[in-house]
């Protein structure tokens, strides 16, 4: 099949001739892929059991997943549904035209071929000029599903489109670049409760606000894996790119160094050559990576994050990387739309990064500095075969400078730890970079740091870091006899051990 290409412009709309003739390619029973603010939709007409064929064999996509129907005008849903609960009513009088998708309880009109089988169906008036004037001169409501090949992430350019369907389908509307980048919200309104079925740009907050209760479909919230989606598309692993891509939540300059340093143990080690790994970004951070093939998929600054995102998926596809690290991109005002996709798309593969990670400087904080803090310093300093971490001991109550404690300088020769001379030194928030971490030997110690001295990040008990409760203290052994100082050296230095190896330190 010849598929033919028509353009679509904001400023211009369609060339002569062009809209008639996508609305009678639709009346005939073809297909015509067309632009929506979402992403492109592969649009057939849905009261028409063979189109809605059609378009499953166009996508190679399974037919118990079922189609949208398109709407130019409200007035046509009265026609294809059963009955519009008052909800409904609001939704759509709120948020039509726009990137909202409800279900209905389906009018005999609508085939099963269109509907997957269900009773139900997908209904939505997307808000796009282009999509509004062909949809109008269809005449008949559009079942559209994404334009892309079933598995392939949805279609954000005609170009997109044309990778994936060029010959399979009659036309392509070429209506440039779409405005939001990823799926419509679709809510159920046949529940007694409007349910949220795939989460989009219009929120679970922006729906509650005009009619109040709106619940999550529980598959949704991943409550248990075998938790089946209602809406049937949800289920299938869509929008993966072909290599292993892997989701780094946390802060975000510490995303960047964590996600830096992979890319040059990947490289040095030899696993994977500079261009064999894909990093995924924002248009703020790009700059912020040498190595690896870096693409965004959006700007924070300018809240697009998200609308590049399938665009980005594809390219890597293009570059053939073997492997994919990206940040996170969550952002409160569309909350979980752009993570939802971004989560599918790795397969559900996040990775925690913690501030700490790349910390190069720690300081063991105590009361007086004389006598924990320096035996972990200097024990700490042991355990470590990399000499380029800076390692010191502060405390909070330092009037004058004292020696330390004798007692643990000789538990220290006692086990062969080479300790420098040392006297008591006062914390100093100006020894704090970003790139410090503070421990402290006790809960109260760890607020005061925090509290009389601002410090933000990085701030943790002995116990906390080495995994155990954060309020458990270490106390001194003070007044104790050289098996109380002995006891105290093998508890600090077995939690020392675990936090080297959280660190992932040498
Ligand atoms: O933004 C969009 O919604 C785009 C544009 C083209 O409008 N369309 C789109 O269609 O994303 P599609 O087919 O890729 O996704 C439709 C989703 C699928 O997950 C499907 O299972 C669900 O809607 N769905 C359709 N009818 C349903 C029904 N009766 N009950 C539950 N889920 C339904
Ligand atoms: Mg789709």
């Amino acid at each position: 099949m010849n598929t033919k290409y028509i353009i679509w412009n904001e400023e211009t709309g369609f060339e002569p001739g062009d809209l008639e003739e996508a609305a009678q390619i639709i009346r005939r029973g073809g297909l015509v892929a067309f632009p929506t603010e979402t992403v492109y939709g592969l649009g057939g007409n849905g009261l028409d059991p063979l189109a809605s064929k059609k378009i499953y064999a166009a996508k190679g996509r399974p037919s118990d997943n079922p189609l949208i129907l398109h709407i130019a005008e409200k007035k046509q849903l009265k026609d294809i549904v059963k009955d519009i609960p008052e909800a409904a009513e609001v939704l759509a009088e709120t948020f039509w035209p726009g990137p909202l998708t409800m279900i209905f309880q389906k009018a005999d009109c609508v085939p099963y071929e269109t509907t997957g089988g269900l009773d139900t169906v997908a209904v939505r008036m997307p808000e796009h000029k282009g999509a509004l004037d062909f949809l109008k001169a269809a005449e008949v409501p559009v079942a559209a599903p994404s334009a892309n090949t079933s598995g392939r992430p949805s279609p954000t350019l005609a170009g997109h489109v044309k990778e994936d369907l060029d010959g399979k389908i009659d036309m392509i509307i070429d209506g440039g670049e779409v405005g939001i980048g990823f799926e419509s919200t679709i809510v159920d309104v046949t529940e007694e409760v409007p349910t949220i079925l795939r989460t989009g740009f219009i929120t679970r907050k922006m729906l509650q606000e005009v009619i109040g209760e709106v619940k999550m479909d529980p598959a949704l919230l991943q409550v248990s894996p075998e938790q089946k989606p209602k809406a049937p598309g949800m289920k299938y692993r869509h929008y993966a790119p072909k290599a292993e891509m892997t989701l780094y939540q946390g802060e975000i300059q510490d995303v960047i160094s964590h996600i830096n340093r992979q890319v040059a143990q990947d490289v040095e080690s030899g696993r994977f050559l500079p261009e064999e790994i894909g990093i995924l970004t924002t248009t703020e951070s790009a700059s912020r990576y040498p190595v690896g093939q870096v693409v965004t998929a959006g700007s924070r600054e300018e809240d697009t994050e998200g609308k590049y995102l399938y665009d980005a998926l594809r390219r890597f596809d293009a570059l053939h990387v073997k492997k994919i690290l990206s940040e996170t991109f969550y952002d409160s005002a569309k909350e979980e739309a752009v993570m939802n996709r971004l989560k599918k798309a790795a397969g559900q593969n996040v990775v925690q990064v913690e501030s700490y990670e790349s910390c190069n400087r720690v300081i063991f904080v105590s009361k007086d500095n004389i006598t924990l803090g320096p035996m972990n310093e200097w024990i700490f300093k042991s355990i470590l075969m990399d000499k380029e971490k800076e390692i010191m001991s502060r405390g909070l109550v330092v009037l004058f400078e004292e020696p330390r404690n004798m007692k643990v300088t000789d538990i220290l020769m006692n086990h062969g730890i080479p300790c420098e001379e040392q006297v008591s030194l006062a914390f100093d928030p100006e020894e704090v970079t970003e790139e410090t971490l503070i421990i402290t030997m006790n809960f109260a110690e760890k607020v005061k740091v925090l509290e009389d001295y601002g410090m933000e990040r990085n701030v943790y008990t002995l116990r906390e870091l080495a995994g155990e409760e954060e309020e458990g203290d270490i106390d001194p052994p003070l007044g104790g006899d050289e098996e109380a100082y002995e006891a105290s050296y093998t508890e600090c230095k077995e939690l020392l051990y675990k936090i080297k190896k959280k660190l992932q330190w040498r």
